[in-house]
């Protein structure tokens, strides 16, 4: 049925393949064009974005993108950054696992590769953080690779223009999908069909054929699509584990030292895997009693419970109950380990979104 599909988009509109043209035609007449990480070449300007683009929305990434770059300009500079700079640099992106193996990869761009990225998609994914979907853009936008992108919005762009009934939760059905992906390639691109191809993609996905309302009377590849001919759009991508959030309340303790000019907040590095890992944050507990219980007794009365803060991660619905408790800087000792990190410094830390928001808030209010 799937590879039936494919050919049929061949046969319909008497093209080699219609798919590819009409993708191209489109992505160059009304496709994102201004983007900053577009018309470009440099393997490293790609990296970036394609690594700060990964389940992250382009409005985000618009204004984390040219600081992160005012910054480290090129392989060379992040290599030698430190890790607390690159976290902060990241601070409110998300997901920082990107950020470390993001460090790691220029690390080991500079060390094994004399400071150049490899020039093909396999080389690429040999690197930290590069899976086979960022490694296909990043070679498919600077050296034309003839390859196929298959993020999670492609997978519902082609899902659907080949009404492909494969379960996209199983390994199989995935690897069918991406054979399928590559047949659909243009036939013999120069490289700057591979660069409106690979965005077409991506904009298709991300502007055009949306999860829940496709747009499909503005869709270029209408007259080719499978889902769209049979009226189930809404049937595809076909995938039987949806993803369930697990809900857990963490209680943190925010000691403030509010004696100084400027207040100064008792931060501890999170673990080097997990949830935040490696950011600054005040230290979590489970529940209200353990966190009274890392609390001498002469400060009890001294916790003040503020308002609690919802936050959504990928597998979790936290809710966070901050306490706050104002402590001289000599009665720290008796704080559970950690540093003080004065308000003016916490945005050159790596500190979590909704932690930074609530501490500054709290700067203004001693
Ligand atoms: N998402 C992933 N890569 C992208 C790109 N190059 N442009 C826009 N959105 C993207």
């Amino acid at each position: 049925m799937t590879r039936a599909a494919v050919k049929a988009c061949a046969l319909d509109v008497a093209q080699p393949n219609p798919f590819a043209l009409l993708l191209i035609r489109w992505q160059r007449h009304a496709g994102r064009s201004g983007l900053p990480w577009q018309n470009t070449r440099d393997p490293y300007l790609v990296w970036l974005s394609e690594v700060m683009l990964q389940q992250t929305q382009v409005s985000s990434v618009l204004s984390y993108y040219p600081r992160f770059l005012a910054r480290c300009p090129d392989v060379q500079a992040l290599a030698r950054a430190s890790s607390d700079e690159v976290m902060a640099l990241w601070s409110g992106l998300g997901y920082y696992s990107r950020a470390r193996n993001l460090h790691r990869c220029a690390q080991v761009v500079v060390d094994e590769h004399g400071g150049v990225f490899p020039r093909t998609a396999e080389a690429l994914q040999t690197l930290p953080g590069i899976g086979a979907s960022t490694a296909a853009a990043i070679a498919a936008f600077c050296y034309g690779e003839r390859i196929s992108i298959l993020d999670g919005n492609v997978r519902r762009v082609l899902s659907r223009l080949l009404a492909f009934e494969g379960d996209l939760a199983q390994q199989g059905p995935q690897r069918e999908l991406w054979a399928l992906a590559q047949e659909l390639l243009p036939q013999a691109p120069e490289p700057d069909d591979m660069t409106a191809y690979t965005q077409g993609l991506m904009d298709l996905g991300a502007t055009v054929c949306l999860r829940s309302k496709p747009l499909c009377d503005r869709c270029p590849v209408q007259p080719l699509c499978q889902a769209h001919a049979i009226g189930q759009t809404q049937r595809f991508p076909v995938k039987s584990r949806r993803l369930v959030r697990r809900f857990e309340n963490w209680w943190l303790l925010l000691g403030r030292d509010a004696s100084a000019q400027a207040p100064r907040f008792w931060l501890e590095r999170r673990p080097s895997s997990g949830i935040w890992a490696g950011l600054y944050c005040p230290p979590v507990y489970a529940d209200e009693a353990a966190l009274r219980a890392a609390v001498p007794a002469a400060m009890q009365d001294r916790l003040e419970t503020l308002d609690a803060v919802a936050h959504s991660l990928t597998h979790r619905e936290l809710r966070l109950h901050p306490l706050l408790l104002d402590v001289s800087p000599e009665r720290a000792q008796h704080l559970p380990p950690g540093q003080w990190v004065g308000a003016a410094d916490l945005e050159a830390r790596g500190l979590p979104a909704p932690v930074k928001l609530l501490l500054q808030a709290l700067s203004k209010t001693v």
